[in-house]
C-alpha cells in the first residue's frame, strides 16, 4: 500500500495546470494534461532546475534553467543537457481530490 498525498481538488488542478507538493522532502510536480494526471520529480537531473516552472509543450516539460526536455508522462529524457530520465509517481483521484503516491 502506498502513501497517498493530497495535491488539490480536481477543480483546482484543471487541464493545463500543475502543482508542486512536498512528498517527504522530495518536490513532486503534478500535471493535468488534457484531463489526465501525471507526476514527476520537480528536480532536473542536470543541475537541479525546478521543472514545474518550465514551459509545457504538449506532454513535454522544458527545464527553465538550460532547456533539457522530459516527457511528463514517462519521465524519459528527450533533450540535452540532461541525459538521465526523471522519476514518475502514480496519481489517482478520490472523491474529487487529486492524490499522488509519495512513498
Ligand atoms: S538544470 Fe535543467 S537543463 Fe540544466
Amino acid at each position: 500500500m502506498g502513501n497517498w498525498l493530497d495535491v488539490a481538488s480536481t477543480d483546482e488542478l484543471a487541464p493545463g495546470m500543475r502543482r508542486v507538493v512536498d512528498a517527504d522532502g522530495l518536490a513532486v510536480a503534478v500535471f493535468n494534461l488534457g484531463g489526465e494526471y501525471f507526476a514527476i520529480q520537480d528536480i532536473c537531473p542536470h543541475d537541479g532546475g525546478e521543472l514545474a516552472k518550465g514551459v509545457l509543450e504538449g506532454e513535454v516539460i522544458v527545464c527553465p534553467r538550460h532547456g533539457a526536455r522530459f516527457s511528463v508522462k514517462s519521465g524519459s529524457v528527450l533533450g540535452p543537457p540532461a541525459y538521465e530520465d526523471i522519476r514518475t509517481f502514480s496519481v489517482r483521484v478520490v472523491d474529487g481530490r487529486v492524490q499522488v503516491e509519495a512513498g
